[in-house]
C-alpha cells in the first residue's frame, strides 16, 4: 500500500501523458453528441471518484450527473431510459459484476457507455464501447490508492477536454509535482497517526470537491484501520451528526480555496467550539482556529484539481494509522482485491 501510494506522482504523469489521446477522442465524441446527462456507476473507491465526476460534470460542464443504483438493475430487473445519455462505469479491476451489468443494460438501452479502468482487458472495458485506461500499472494493495488517484485524474482530464475547460487543462500538468508536495506530508501525518491511535471513532468532512476525498478518507481509516470513521458533506454534518463532536473524536476536515472554503471553515468553528480535536487538510493559508493541526497542500491549483493532492495526506493517514494500531495494512482482514456484489 505504502508503495503503491509513493507511486503516484508517476502514475499521475504517465496518464498525463499516455492517456490523452484516447481522452480526447471520447471528448470529440462528447462534444458531438451533448449527452443531456450522465451516469456514473461503481463501487467502494472507484464510488468515490465518481462523486468527483459528479461535481466535474455538474459544476463545470452544467450538465447533470447522477450516481447509478447498480441493483435497479441487477436485483430489481428495471432497465432505465437512458438513451442518449453518458454511462460511466468505473472499477479499476473491471470486474465488479453489477457495475458491468449496469454499463452492459445501459449500452443496450442506447447509452453511450464508457469504461473506467486498470484493466482494458477486462469484462467491464468489454462492456463498454469507449475505455479510458488508468495506466496505474497492477495494484496489489487490496485498499485501492494510486487507482482511484488516476480515477479522478483521467475525470478531470475528460470533463477539462470535453468541456474546454481553461482552468482545468492549465493546471493538469501541475497535479504530479502537486501530489509529489503532498508525499512530502509524511511527518506531520505520523505524527497525527500517533495521537489519533486509540481512537474508536471519528468524523471526516468535506465540501464541495472535498467531499469525495473525505469519503474515501473514511473508506481507507475502515478498511484499513478498523476504525468506525463517518464521512459527511460539511452541511450534511451541520444537520445532525454534529451531535457526535467532542473531546475524544478526532475530526478530519478538508477545506479547499473555492466556494466552499467559507462554509468549511464554518464547520471547523464549530467543531472547534465543541472541543472536537481537528486537522485540516487545505490549501488555504488560514482555513482555521489556531489550535487545529494542518496538513498543508500545494497553492497553484484551481479547486477540482486541488482534490487530486488532497487525497494523498489521507492515504497516508490509513497506512501510518494502521502501523500504530499494529494492523497490517496490505492484509485487512475479511477483504479480497475483487468484491463479487450483484
Ligand atoms: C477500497 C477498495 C474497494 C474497491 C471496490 C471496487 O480501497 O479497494 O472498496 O474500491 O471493491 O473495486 P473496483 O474498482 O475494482 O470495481
Amino acid at each position: 500500500m505504502l508503495r503503491e501510494i509513493r507511486e503516484q506522482p508517476q502514475v499521475a504523469a504517465r496518464l498525463l501523458t499516455e492517456g490523452r489521446g484516447e481522452v480526447a477522442a471520447l471528448a470529440r465524441v462528447l462534444r458531438r453528441r451533448q449527452p443531456p446527462f450522465v451516469v456514473f456507476a461503481a463501487r467502494g473507491s472507484s464510488d468515490n471518484a465518481a462523486v468527483y465526476g459528479k461535481y466535474l460534470v455538474e459544476t463545470l460542464l452544467g450538465v447533470p450527473a447522477a450516481l447509478a443504483a447498480p441493483s435497479t438493475v441487477t436485483l430489481y430487473r428495471r432497465s432505465l431510459r437512458l438513451r442518449g445519455a453518458l454511462v460511466v462505469g468505473l472499477s479499476q479491476s473491471g470486474a465488479s459484476p453489477d457495475v458491468v451489468e449496469f454499463v452492459a443494460a445501459a449500452r443496450r438501452a442506447g447509452a453511450l457507455a464508457v469504461a473506467v479502468t486498470n484493466r482494458p482487458r477486462s469484462p467491464l472495458a468489454d462492456a463498454a464501447a469507449h475505455v479510458l485506461w488508468l495506466r496505474a500499472g497492477a495494484e496489489r494493495s487490496v485498499a485501492a490508492t494510486k487507482t482511484f488517484l488516476a480515477q479522478l485524474l483521467v475525470l478531470a482530464m475528460l470533463v477539462g477536454a470535453w468541456g474546454r475547460v481553461g482552468t482545468l487543462r492549465r493546471g493538469l500538468a501541475r497535479v504530479p509535482g502537486a501530489v509529489e508536495e503532498a508525499l512530502a506530508l509524511d511527518a506531520p501525518v505520523t505524527a497525527l497517526a500517533r495521537r489519533w491511535r486509540d481512537a474508536t471513532g471519528c468524523l471526516v468532512t468535506g465540501r464541495g470537491y472535498g467531499y469525495p476525498v473525505a469519503l474515501e478518507t473514511a473508506l481507507k481509516l475502515k478498511e484499513a484501520c478498523y476504525l468506525m470513521a463517518e464521512a459527511l458533506s460539511g452541511a450534511d454534518l451541520l444537520h445532525g451528526p454534529i451531535a457526535l463532536a467532542a473531546p475524544g473524536v478526532p475530526v478530519l476536515l478538508v477545506a479547499l480555496r473555492g466556494p466552499s472554503l467559507a462554509a468549511q471553515r464554518a464547520v471547523t468553528r464549530r467543531l472547534a467550539a465543541r472541543g472536537a480535536e481537528v486537522a485540516l487538510v487545505t490549501d488555504a493559508r488560514r482555513a482555521g482556529p489556531p489550535a487545529a493541526t494542518v496538513l498543508p497542500l500545494p497553492q497553484d491549483l484551481p479547486e477540482p484539481l486541488a482534490a487530486i493532492p488532497a487525497a494523498v495526506p489521507a492515504q497516508l493517514l490509513a497506512w501510518h494509522l494502521a502501523v500504530q494500531r499494529g494492523i497490517d495494512p496490505d492484509r485487512p482482514r475479511g477483504l479480497r482485491k475483487v468484491t463479487r456484489t450483484r
